[in-house]
């Protein structure tokens, strides 16, 4: 496999590259002051909050929150993973890109993996025209008869580049080996199945209605093959393979994105005759997932795309299960301005059976009726429970606070924290226990809303310590000190400045461990921005640890951040010289009552002392 990318060639890399370049080539920029402004490409918008700025090679939109270097905009916008994304600069600067450790011969190997990879996409799309061929051919007439039933027209089953897969063993395979294309290859992108035992190999589609599954550019990169009648399996799919991977593709994306007008809000289906039907009746606007549960990616994909989604469940048993895994996905990505509804079909119905009955003006108007997020959340709260009794309505509360807890800071938190003190008579301050009781660690990157809004706090004047520090205490409760430090470090990679040289005084726990490498490779690189630290770790656990804490933003208002980490600082050297801490009070008041100078990391621990012991 191939090697890391060394840090040295992306370094360089992104400082051969010219941000404005990048996405000039994408988005259309125009120049505004020292900046560049645009329509934001992540989220739908009429005025440009987009901002692109040469200076500090960075973008950031004001309505999103998008933000970061050309490597990541590379990534969000392309749709590309690290990797790729590296590849992407470094083919429009010329570079090759090089793997740690790797020999001329490996480098060779993935010179023919990445050609693979193009040839992997040709091939696929040579299936998708042969299976349109097919279906246009005397041998598919029943398919033919199949699709007129479910109510498809021919220019539905072009939009959506549906095909039909031959009865037989091997007419795609022979197809194929006529243009050349290897076998094995057929078989690792999943046309061709093989056993392994007798070395045998056949088509994997066969007498089947071919649904052509797009990514983002429209290139096919697999298929969906549903039978005519009631055999079994009723849907064979694609396997995962190099580019195609079911918790990231959805059907029907490629189709929504090449209409003419931009939807105002996506709907997610389960099937693929949903996602066809639904188009056939106006409503062009649907995905599907591939028979996964929707994932996290899928949403911020779309969320790109539109500010809102409906999510589309049946309404039985196994509907309202999903609509319940559904929920916890979306919630951590409801920054405010995004909206999320869940609608409720009839029991029995699906998308395609629904609209093919009542037409597309009515199941639009289910749409648009869909309820909201707050409405299932409290719904589903709710359920089972008798809200006049005391111990029903904590309960209660307790399972709203702990969707609440998933959300990202904003209004809708506040809102429904006043809702939920509202509907149940709970006032603010018992609720914010409950879900003090309900975090655990992983959750709670939460903080009430009015903490918030002092971290934001970028104001000259420096609060009184003393009110300070009690906050912070709760607020980063479930951080330890390293964790702290490391926190303030990643939201301004400057503050590094205020750390001891060397790294002796770090302690060896994980925020300890991590921290240190952070804090070498901000000295080496002189870093300044958040994201490229974040580049580079992207992938990795470390890189999850520190895009959770980036998403956390530190109570302690912006002027006193500095201090802060020299406070901490001290604590680690008291930890070490094991005094109580009356002790070193006394210590530090003595020598400063002689007139002694203090060192900024002493004076801070003597201010921490103060307020420690006094209280
Ligand atoms: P459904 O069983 O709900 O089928 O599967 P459907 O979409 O209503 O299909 P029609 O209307 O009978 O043609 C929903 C989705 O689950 C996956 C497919 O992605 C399908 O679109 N599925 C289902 C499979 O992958 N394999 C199966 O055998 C069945
Ligand atoms: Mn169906």
């Amino acid at each position: 496999m191939a090697g890391r990318i060394p840090q040295r060639f992306i370094d360089d890399l992104l400082a051969r590259t010219d941000i404005v370049d990048v996405i000039g080539s994408r988005v259309q920029l125009k120049k505004a002051g020292r900046n560049h402004a645009a329509l934001c490409p992540f989220h739908q918008e009429k005025s440009p909050s987009f901002t692109v700025s040469a200076d500090k090679q960075f973008y950031h939109c004001f309505g999103c929150g998008a933000s970061g270097n050309a490597l990541r905009f590379i990534m969000e916008f392309d749709r590309l993973n690290f990797p790729e994304a590296i590849e992407a600069l470094a083919s429009r600067a010329g570079m090759e890109v090089p793997r740690e450790g790797e020999s001329d011969e490996q480098r060779q190997q993935a010179r023919v993996q990445a050609k693979r990879q193009e040839e992997a996409v040709n091939l696929l799309e040579l299936g998708t025209r042969f299976y349109q061929q097919q279906l246009a051919s005397s041998a598919a007439q029943q398919a033919h008869a199949y699709l007129a039933r479910r109510g498809l027209s021919n220019d539905i089953v072009s939009r959506y580049a549906i095909g039909y897969a031959p009865a037989g063993w091997d007419a795609l395979k022979r197809h194929l080996g006529e243009k050349g294309v290897d076998e094995n290859v057929q078989v690792e992108y999943g046309l061709l199945v093989r056993k392994e035992e007798t070395g045998r190999s056949w088509d994997r589609f066969r007498d089947r209605v071919i649904f052509p599954i797009r990514d983002w550019k429209g290139r096919t990169i697999g298929f969906g093959g549903r039978v005519l009648g009631d055999e079994k399996p009723k849907y064979l799919n694609s396997p995962e393979s190099p580019v195609f991977h079911k918790g990231r593709e959805l059907y029907g994306l490629y189709e929504t994105r090449v209409q003419a007008k931009r939807p105002e809000r996506m709907l997610i289906v389960e099937g693929y005759m949903d996602v066809v039907a639904l188009a056939q009746h106006g409503v062009d606007y649907a995905v599907a997932t591939l028979g996964t549960a929707t994932t996290e990616e899928h949403l911020r994909r779309l969320f790109r795309l539109v500010d809102e989604v409906v999510f589309c469940f049946d309404g039985d048993a196994a509907g309202r299960q999903a609509a319940h895994r559904a929920l916890n996905t979306v919630l951590p990505l409801m920054i405010d301005g995004r909206q999320a509804r869940f609608l409720f079909l009839p029991e029995g119905e699906d998308p395609d059976s629904l609209i093919r009955q009542e037409g597309g003006e009515a199941f639009e108007q289910r749409v648009v009726r869909a309820g909201s997020l707050t409405e299932y959340l409290f719904d589903h709260a709710s359920q089972g429970r008798d809200l006049r009794r005391i111990e029903d309505r904590e309960r209660f509360a307790s399972a709203v606070l702990e969707g609440i807890g998933r959300l990202p800071q904003g209004l809708l938190k506040s809102l429904l924290m006043r809702e939920l003190s509202e509907r149940t008579g709970l006032e603010r301050d018992t609720l914010e226990a409950i879900s003090e009781g309900n975090a655990r660690p992983a959750a709670a990157a939460a903080h009430a809303p009015q903490e918030q809004a002092r971290g934001h706090e970028a104001g000259h004047r420096e609060p009184p310590p003393a009110k300070a520090s009690p906050r912070r205490a709760q607020g980063e409760a479930t951080l330890s000190t390293s964790g702290r430090i490391l926190h303030l470090i990643v939201h301004s990679p400057s503050l590094v400045d205020a750390l001891p040289e060397g790294e002796a005084w770090c302690p060896e726990d994980d925020d300890g461990q991590l921290l240190q490498e952070v804090v070498r490779l901000v000295r080496a690189g002189g870093y300044r921005s958040s994201q490229v630290l974040l580049a580079h770790f992207h992938g990795s656990s470390h890189g999850s640890r520190l895009l959770a804490l980036l998403r956390r933003e530190p109570l302690i208002p912006g002027p006193l951040r500095h201090r802060e980490i020299e406070v901490l600082v001290a604590h680690f050297e008291q930890q070490r010289q094991r005094l109580s801490p009356e002790r070193e009070l006394e210590a530090l008041q003595d020598r400063e009552r002689n007139g002694e100078k203090l060192t900024r990391e002493e004076a801070g621990r003597l201010w921490q002392l103060i307020c420690e012991i006094r209280r």
